[in-house]
Protein backbone atom coordinates (compact mmCIF):
# COMPACT_ATOMS: atom_id res chain seq x y z
CA UNK A 1 0.00 0.00 0.00
CA UNK A 2 3.31 2.22 -0.10
CA UNK A 3 2.52 3.90 -3.25
CA UNK A 4 -1.42 4.10 -2.90
CA UNK A 5 -2.04 8.08 -3.95
CA UNK A 6 -2.51 10.11 -0.98
CA UNK A 7 -6.42 10.25 -1.13
CA UNK A 8 -6.89 6.57 -0.85
CA UNK A 9 -5.38 7.22 2.84
CA UNK A 10 -7.29 10.13 3.67
CA UNK A 11 -10.48 8.71 2.17
CA UNK A 12 -9.65 5.86 4.31
CA UNK A 13 -8.93 7.79 7.36
CA UNK A 14 -11.91 9.93 6.81
CA UNK A 15 -14.29 6.62 7.01
CA UNK A 16 -12.39 5.38 10.45
CA UNK A 17 -12.82 8.47 11.68
CA UNK A 18 -16.50 8.55 11.33
CA UNK A 19 -17.90 5.13 11.54
CA UNK A 20 -15.20 4.07 14.65
CA UNK A 21 -16.41 0.66 15.80
CA UNK A 22 -19.74 0.90 14.19
CA UNK A 23 -21.29 -2.10 11.82
CA UNK A 24 -21.97 -0.91 8.46
CA UNK A 25 -24.43 -2.44 5.84
CA UNK A 26 -24.01 -1.57 2.25
CA UNK A 27 -26.20 -2.27 -0.67
CA UNK A 28 -23.70 -3.63 -3.75
CA UNK A 29 -25.06 -3.90 -7.05
CA UNK A 30 -22.34 -4.62 -9.18
CA UNK A 31 -22.44 -1.24 -10.26
CA UNK A 32 -19.03 1.16 -10.61
CA UNK A 33 -19.89 3.51 -7.37
CA UNK A 34 -21.37 0.63 -4.82
CA UNK A 35 -18.46 -1.58 -5.91
CA UNK A 36 -15.36 1.23 -4.88
CA UNK A 37 -17.40 2.02 -1.62
CA UNK A 38 -17.52 -1.66 -1.10
CA UNK A 39 -13.34 -1.74 -1.93
CA UNK A 40 -12.87 1.72 0.14
CA UNK A 41 -14.70 0.37 3.24
CA UNK A 42 -13.59 -3.07 3.12
CA UNK A 43 -9.91 -1.57 3.68
CA UNK A 44 -11.33 1.22 5.86
CA UNK A 45 -12.94 -1.02 8.30
CA UNK A 46 -12.67 -4.52 7.54
CA UNK A 47 -15.26 -7.10 8.63
CA UNK A 48 -17.29 -4.32 10.25
CA UNK A 49 -18.64 -3.73 6.81
CA UNK A 50 -21.33 -6.56 5.29
CA UNK A 51 -22.70 -5.98 1.80
CA UNK A 52 -26.01 -6.79 0.90
CA UNK A 53 -26.36 -7.95 -2.79
CA UNK A 54 -29.94 -8.36 -4.19
CA UNK A 55 -30.74 -10.64 -6.91
CA UNK A 56 -33.35 -9.15 -8.56
CA UNK A 57 -33.51 -11.72 -11.34
CA UNK A 58 -32.84 -8.71 -14.12
CA UNK A 59 -29.03 -8.55 -14.06
CA UNK A 60 -26.66 -9.19 -16.73
CA UNK A 61 -25.51 -13.04 -17.60
CA UNK A 62 -23.60 -13.91 -14.63
CA UNK A 63 -23.49 -10.69 -13.27
CA UNK A 64 -24.26 -12.45 -9.53
CA UNK A 65 -21.51 -14.91 -9.69
CA UNK A 66 -18.95 -12.34 -10.89
CA UNK A 67 -20.02 -9.82 -7.77
CA UNK A 68 -19.69 -12.99 -5.24
CA UNK A 69 -16.29 -13.62 -6.87
CA UNK A 70 -15.10 -10.58 -6.67
CA UNK A 71 -16.13 -9.45 -3.74
CA UNK A 72 -16.46 -12.41 -1.34
CA UNK A 73 -13.83 -14.62 -2.60
CA UNK A 74 -10.97 -12.33 -4.08
CA UNK A 75 -11.36 -9.39 -1.52
CA UNK A 76 -12.82 -11.31 1.63
CA UNK A 77 -15.66 -9.16 1.73
CA UNK A 78 -18.58 -10.14 3.94
CA UNK A 79 -21.45 -10.49 0.79
CA UNK A 80 -25.17 -11.20 2.01
CA UNK A 81 -25.91 -12.88 -1.47
CA UNK A 82 -30.22 -12.44 -1.71
CA UNK A 83 -31.80 -14.34 -4.49
CA UNK A 84 -35.14 -12.73 -4.59
CA UNK A 85 -35.86 -13.48 -8.41
CA UNK A 86 -38.51 -15.09 -7.89
CA UNK A 87 -40.34 -12.55 -5.45
CA UNK A 88 -39.75 -9.79 -8.18
CA UNK A 89 -40.90 -11.96 -10.82
CA UNK A 90 -44.17 -12.99 -8.83
CA UNK A 91 -44.99 -9.03 -8.56
CA UNK A 92 -43.90 -7.79 -11.94
CA UNK A 93 -46.47 -10.88 -13.50
CA UNK A 94 -49.14 -9.14 -16.22
CA UNK A 95 -47.50 -5.84 -15.30
CA UNK A 96 -46.38 -4.13 -18.58
CA UNK A 97 -46.63 0.00 -17.63
CA UNK A 98 -43.11 1.12 -17.59
CA UNK A 99 -43.56 3.23 -14.62
CA UNK A 100 -45.36 0.45 -12.76
CA UNK A 101 -42.80 -2.10 -13.12
CA UNK A 102 -40.34 0.84 -11.60
CA UNK A 103 -42.08 1.19 -9.07
CA UNK A 104 -42.29 -2.46 -8.22
CA UNK A 105 -38.71 -3.45 -8.44
CA UNK A 106 -37.80 -0.36 -6.45
CA UNK A 107 -40.43 -1.49 -3.96
CA UNK A 108 -39.27 -5.01 -3.57
CA UNK A 109 -36.01 -4.06 -3.58
CA UNK A 110 -36.36 -1.51 -0.61
CA UNK A 111 -38.54 -4.76 1.14
CA UNK A 112 -35.54 -7.60 0.29
CA UNK A 113 -33.31 -4.87 1.71
CA UNK A 114 -34.79 -3.69 5.07
CA UNK A 115 -35.37 -8.05 5.90
CA UNK A 116 -31.45 -8.30 5.24
CA UNK A 117 -31.04 -4.98 7.46
CA UNK A 118 -33.08 -6.52 10.41
CA UNK A 119 -30.77 -9.39 10.91
CA UNK A 120 -28.09 -7.16 11.53
CA UNK A 121 -29.49 -5.40 14.30
CA UNK A 122 -25.52 -3.33 15.62
CA UNK A 123 -25.71 -1.91 12.28
CA UNK A 124 -25.32 1.81 12.68
CA UNK A 125 -24.42 2.85 9.08
CA UNK A 126 -26.09 2.77 5.58
CA UNK A 127 -23.38 3.27 3.73
CA UNK A 128 -24.45 4.30 -0.38
CA UNK A 129 -22.50 4.78 -3.57
CA UNK A 130 -24.05 8.95 -3.51
CA UNK A 131 -21.76 10.85 -5.60
CA UNK A 132 -21.36 14.74 -6.32
CA UNK A 133 -23.39 14.46 -9.17
CA UNK A 134 -26.38 12.71 -7.46
CA UNK A 135 -26.08 15.60 -4.62
CA UNK A 136 -26.69 18.34 -7.41
CA UNK A 137 -29.44 16.33 -8.94
CA UNK A 138 -31.30 15.47 -5.58
CA UNK A 139 -31.56 19.44 -5.24
CA UNK A 140 -33.38 19.68 -8.38
CA UNK A 141 -34.05 17.82 -12.45
CA UNK A 142 -35.02 14.85 -12.86
CA UNK A 143 -32.82 12.94 -14.82
CA UNK A 144 -34.34 9.06 -15.12
CA UNK A 145 -32.35 8.31 -12.28
CA UNK A 146 -35.06 7.50 -10.14
CA UNK A 147 -33.01 4.53 -8.26
CA UNK A 148 -34.06 2.21 -5.66
CA UNK A 149 -31.81 3.52 -3.61
CA UNK A 150 -28.85 5.62 -4.46
CA UNK A 151 -30.45 9.03 -4.58
CA UNK A 152 -29.59 11.62 -1.72
CA UNK A 153 -31.59 11.62 1.31
CA UNK A 154 -33.05 8.10 0.52
CA UNK A 155 -35.41 10.03 -2.17
CA UNK A 156 -37.31 7.09 -3.33
CA UNK A 157 -34.92 5.08 -1.41
CA UNK A 158 -34.22 3.64 1.75
CA UNK A 159 -36.90 4.75 4.34
CA UNK A 160 -36.16 6.29 7.47
CA UNK A 161 -37.63 3.31 9.38
CA UNK A 162 -33.82 1.54 8.81
CA UNK A 163 -32.92 4.27 11.28
CA UNK A 164 -29.52 4.50 10.55
CA UNK A 165 -26.94 6.77 9.52
CA UNK A 166 -25.96 7.69 6.22
CA UNK A 167 -22.38 7.32 5.21
CA UNK A 168 -21.90 8.53 1.56
CA UNK A 169 -17.98 8.38 1.25
CA UNK A 170 -17.84 9.12 -2.56
CA UNK A 171 -20.07 12.27 -1.83
CA UNK A 172 -17.68 15.05 -2.86
CA UNK A 173 -16.38 12.89 -5.81
CA UNK A 174 -17.32 13.33 -9.62
CA UNK A 175 -17.71 10.18 -11.70
CA UNK A 176 -14.02 9.79 -13.49
CA UNK A 177 -12.43 10.53 -9.59
CA UNK A 178 -15.22 7.56 -8.42
CA UNK A 179 -13.46 5.51 -11.16
CA UNK A 180 -9.57 6.73 -10.26
CA UNK A 181 -10.42 5.88 -6.56
CA UNK A 182 -11.58 2.64 -7.73
CA UNK A 183 -8.44 1.57 -9.72
CA UNK A 184 -6.35 2.93 -6.63
CA UNK A 185 -7.98 0.82 -4.80
CA UNK A 186 -7.00 -2.46 -7.06
CA UNK A 187 -10.74 -3.52 -8.59
CA UNK A 188 -10.01 -4.27 -12.36
CA UNK A 189 -10.25 -1.68 -15.06
CA UNK A 190 -13.02 -3.58 -16.76
CA UNK A 191 -15.06 -3.44 -13.57
CA UNK A 192 -14.37 0.41 -13.11
CA UNK A 193 -14.95 1.66 -16.54
CA UNK A 194 -17.69 -0.93 -17.33
CA UNK A 195 -20.59 1.09 -18.41
CA UNK A 196 -23.77 2.61 -16.67
CA UNK A 197 -26.58 0.15 -15.78
CA UNK A 198 -29.99 1.26 -14.48
CA UNK A 199 -31.31 -0.31 -10.88
CA UNK A 200 -34.44 -1.74 -12.32
CA UNK A 201 -32.35 -3.44 -15.01
CA UNK A 202 -33.59 -5.90 -17.64
CA UNK A 203 -36.97 -4.99 -16.10
CA UNK A 204 -36.93 -1.51 -18.36
CA UNK A 205 -34.95 -3.73 -21.15
CA UNK A 206 -38.05 -5.94 -21.80
CA UNK A 207 -40.60 -4.05 -23.22
CA UNK A 208 -43.93 -4.54 -21.43
CA UNK A 209 -44.85 -7.77 -19.43
CA UNK A 210 -41.16 -9.12 -17.61
CA UNK A 211 -40.82 -13.19 -18.11
CA UNK A 212 -38.61 -15.19 -17.04
CA UNK A 213 -37.92 -16.75 -20.43
CA UNK A 214 -37.34 -13.48 -21.92
CA UNK A 215 -35.21 -11.87 -19.73
CA UNK A 216 -32.94 -15.35 -19.93
CA UNK A 217 -32.90 -14.79 -23.98
CA UNK A 218 -32.17 -10.95 -23.41
CA UNK A 219 -29.20 -11.21 -21.07
CA UNK A 220 -27.37 -14.12 -23.44
CA UNK A 221 -27.97 -11.33 -26.71
CA UNK A 222 -26.67 -8.95 -24.52
CA UNK A 223 -23.47 -10.86 -23.45
CA UNK A 224 -22.73 -11.44 -26.85
CA UNK A 225 -22.93 -7.63 -28.03
CA UNK A 226 -21.10 -6.56 -25.19
CA UNK A 227 -17.96 -9.66 -26.33
CA UNK A 228 -17.97 -8.44 -29.42
CA UNK A 229 -17.96 -4.66 -28.83
CA UNK A 230 -14.92 -5.64 -26.41
CA UNK A 231 -12.86 -7.76 -28.85
CA UNK A 232 -13.20 -4.97 -31.57
CA UNK A 233 -12.42 -2.54 -28.95
CA UNK A 234 -15.50 -0.28 -29.65
CA UNK A 235 -16.95 -0.79 -25.25
CA UNK A 236 -14.60 2.02 -24.67
CA UNK A 237 -15.87 4.22 -27.53
CA UNK A 238 -19.66 3.87 -26.31
CA UNK A 239 -20.79 5.36 -23.02
CA UNK A 240 -23.39 2.44 -22.83
CA UNK A 241 -24.24 -0.60 -24.99
CA UNK A 242 -26.89 -2.84 -24.60
CA UNK A 243 -29.89 -5.46 -26.14
CA UNK A 244 -33.43 -4.72 -25.54
CA UNK A 245 -36.22 -7.71 -25.97
CA UNK A 246 -38.82 -6.51 -28.31
CA UNK A 247 -41.93 -9.43 -27.57
CA UNK A 248 -42.92 -9.00 -30.72
CA UNK A 249 -43.02 -12.30 -33.57
CA UNK A 250 -41.29 -12.09 -36.89
CA UNK A 251 -40.93 -14.57 -39.27
CA UNK A 252 -37.35 -16.12 -40.75
CA UNK A 253 -36.43 -18.87 -42.16
CA UNK A 254 -33.74 -21.52 -41.32
CA UNK A 255 -33.06 -24.52 -42.99
CA UNK A 256 -35.66 -26.11 -44.66
CA UNK A 257 -38.20 -24.03 -42.10
CA UNK A 258 -39.64 -21.50 -41.05
CA UNK A 259 -39.59 -19.59 -37.98
CA UNK A 260 -41.66 -17.46 -35.57
CA UNK A 261 -39.37 -15.57 -33.12
CA UNK A 262 -38.87 -12.69 -30.88
CA UNK A 263 -36.78 -10.02 -32.14
CA UNK A 264 -33.88 -8.15 -30.08
CA UNK A 265 -32.93 -4.30 -30.59
CA UNK A 266 -29.20 -3.03 -29.90
CA UNK A 267 -28.58 0.01 -29.01
CA UNK A 268 -25.09 2.14 -28.34
CA UNK A 269 -24.91 5.46 -27.54
CA UNK A 270 -22.30 8.19 -27.18
CA UNK A 271 -22.59 10.72 -24.72
CA UNK A 272 -21.04 13.09 -22.29
CA UNK A 273 -24.07 13.53 -19.73
CA UNK A 274 -26.23 10.89 -20.74
CA UNK A 275 -28.46 14.19 -20.90
CA UNK A 276 -27.89 13.71 -25.02
CA UNK A 277 -26.99 11.13 -26.64
CA UNK A 278 -25.64 10.01 -30.59
CA UNK A 279 -26.33 6.84 -31.31
CA UNK A 280 -22.98 4.78 -32.31
CA UNK A 281 -21.72 4.77 -35.58
CA UNK A 282 -20.72 1.00 -34.90
CA UNK A 283 -18.80 -0.64 -38.17
CA UNK A 284 -21.31 -2.59 -40.15
CA UNK A 285 -19.28 -5.44 -40.39
CA UNK A 286 -19.49 -5.45 -36.85
CA UNK A 287 -23.27 -5.23 -36.33
CA UNK A 288 -23.31 -8.19 -38.63
CA UNK A 289 -21.69 -10.44 -36.97
CA UNK A 290 -23.21 -9.52 -33.74
CA UNK A 291 -26.28 -10.35 -35.51
CA UNK A 292 -25.37 -13.55 -36.61
CA UNK A 293 -23.79 -14.81 -33.58
CA UNK A 294 -26.89 -13.88 -31.73
CA UNK A 295 -29.19 -15.31 -34.50
CA UNK A 296 -27.44 -18.50 -34.36
CA UNK A 297 -26.72 -18.58 -30.91
CA UNK A 298 -30.00 -17.62 -29.01
CA UNK A 299 -33.07 -20.11 -30.44
CA UNK A 300 -35.94 -18.14 -29.90
CA UNK A 301 -34.41 -14.89 -31.18
CA UNK A 302 -34.68 -15.06 -35.22
CA UNK A 303 -34.43 -11.00 -36.43
CA UNK A 304 -32.13 -7.84 -35.04
CA UNK A 305 -31.84 -4.42 -35.62
CA UNK A 306 -29.83 -1.45 -34.70
CA UNK A 307 -31.46 1.34 -33.07
CA UNK A 308 -30.73 4.81 -35.28
CA UNK A 309 -32.45 7.06 -32.75
CA UNK A 310 -30.81 10.74 -30.78
CA UNK A 311 -31.71 11.82 -27.84
CA UNK A 312 -33.65 13.83 -27.71
CA UNK A 313 -36.24 12.71 -28.87
CA UNK A 314 -35.26 9.18 -28.05
CA UNK A 315 -34.25 8.33 -24.71
CA UNK A 316 -31.37 6.08 -24.13
CA UNK A 317 -32.86 2.93 -22.66
CA UNK A 318 -36.83 2.10 -24.13
CA UNK A 319 -38.91 2.40 -21.09
P1 LIG B 1 -32.64 7.70 -20.41
O1 LIG B 1 -33.25 6.40 -20.83
O2 LIG B 1 -33.57 8.52 -19.55
O3 LIG B 1 -31.41 7.31 -19.48
O4 LIG B 1 -32.08 8.49 -21.56
C1 LIG B 1 -30.39 8.18 -19.06
C2 LIG B 1 -29.42 7.39 -18.22
O5 LIG B 1 -30.04 7.02 -16.98
C3 LIG B 1 -30.08 5.60 -16.86
N1 LIG B 1 -31.38 5.24 -16.26
C4 LIG B 1 -31.56 4.83 -15.00
N2 LIG B 1 -30.67 4.61 -14.02
N3 LIG B 1 -32.44 3.92 -12.62
C5 LIG B 1 -31.12 4.13 -12.83
O6 LIG B 1 -30.32 3.90 -11.93
C6 LIG B 1 -33.39 4.14 -13.55
O7 LIG B 1 -34.58 3.94 -13.32
C7 LIG B 1 -32.91 4.62 -14.81
N4 LIG B 1 -33.54 4.94 -15.96
C8 LIG B 1 -32.58 5.31 -16.83
C9 LIG B 1 -29.92 5.06 -18.27
O8 LIG B 1 -29.40 3.74 -18.27
C10 LIG B 1 -28.98 6.07 -18.86
O9 LIG B 1 -27.64 5.83 -18.47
Amino acid sequence: DWNMPDYVNEAIEKVRAQVGKDEVILGLSGGVDSSVVAALLHKAIGDQLTCVFVDNGLLRLNEGSMVMEMFARNLGVKVIHVDASEQFMGHLKGVSDPEAKRKIIGREFVEVFQAEAAKLPNAKWLAQGTIYPDVIESAGAKTGKAHAIKSHHNVGGLPDTLNLKLLEPLCELFKDEVRELGVALGLPREMVYRHPFPGPGLGVRILGEVRQDFADLLRRADAIFIDELRAADWYDKTSQAFAVFLPVKSVGVMGDGRTYEYVVALRAVQTADFMTAHWAELPHSLLGKVSNRIINEVRGINRVVYDISGKPPATIEWE
